[in-house]
């Protein structure tokens, strides 16, 4: 892995405030995807939460068993404070390829793909699969740029993420994002994964 990709890179990119990912909110996509669920009760990861924002939507649409992961502190102990009904064990402070939870019935993907060294890519596709329940589903935004050696974010098209989720997942729905947020509309597919 590139050393700048380490867990202190990621914590030391907090601590100076230079997080220009961050778009202060929960996007649009993920939004209106949220806003069509029905049960509260869905056990759902947020994986390279960061600042957490789709966490805070859900939190304020009521539901509870939201778990959290990111090997930067700083953003999960801010979390932490927010989101103040929440165990303490669903704030999963480490590498997100350690984690060891029960199966969940929903993962939400925003810009920690892309964050990833594009060589893990197989490993989080794997990952990904393990972690969710039958009847679950990761759905999410994933850049539609090509892949370069610059990076993060790391870029990707169509053909490489269909290649890399279809012997995971036995549904893969990669569509065009149409309600991006502006800063990316028209760079990212909106994808629904299930196993
Ligand atoms: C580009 S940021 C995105 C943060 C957040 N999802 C957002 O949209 O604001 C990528 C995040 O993934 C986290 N991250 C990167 N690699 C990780 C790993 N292997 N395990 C856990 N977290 C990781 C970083 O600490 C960082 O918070």
């Amino acid at each position: 892995m590139k050393e700048e990709l380490s867990a202190n890179y990621w914590q030391g990119r907090y601590l100076d405030q230079n997080t220009g990912w961050n778009a202060g909110r929960c996007t649009r996509p993920i939004a209106t995807y949220i806003d069509q669920l029905q049960d509260v009760k869905l056990k759902i990861l947020i994986p390279g939460c960061g600042h957490g924002h789709e966490a805070q939507y859900l939190y304020e649409k009521g539901f509870r068993n939201i778990h959290l992961c990111d090997w930067a502190q700083k953003p999960l102990n801010q979390l932490q404070e927010k989101l103040s009904e929440l165990p303490a064990n669903h704030f999963h402070q480490g590498d997100f390829f350690a984690l060891q939870e029960t199966k969940f019935d929903l993962i939400i993907e925003q810009t920690f793909f892309c964050a990833l060294p594009p060589s893990l890519r197989p490993q989080y596709a794997q990952k990904m699969a393990s972690l969710l329940a039958p009847s679950g589903q990761l759905i999410g935004l994933l850049f539609k740029f090509p892949l370069t050696e610059a990076g993060p974010p790391f870029g990707g098209s169509l053909a490489e993420y269909q290649q890399l989720f279809s012997p995971h997942f036995a549904e893969v729905q990669i569509t065009d994002c149409y309600n991006s947020i502006k800063p990316r509309s028209g760079n990212e597919y909106f994808v629904q994964l299930r196993p």
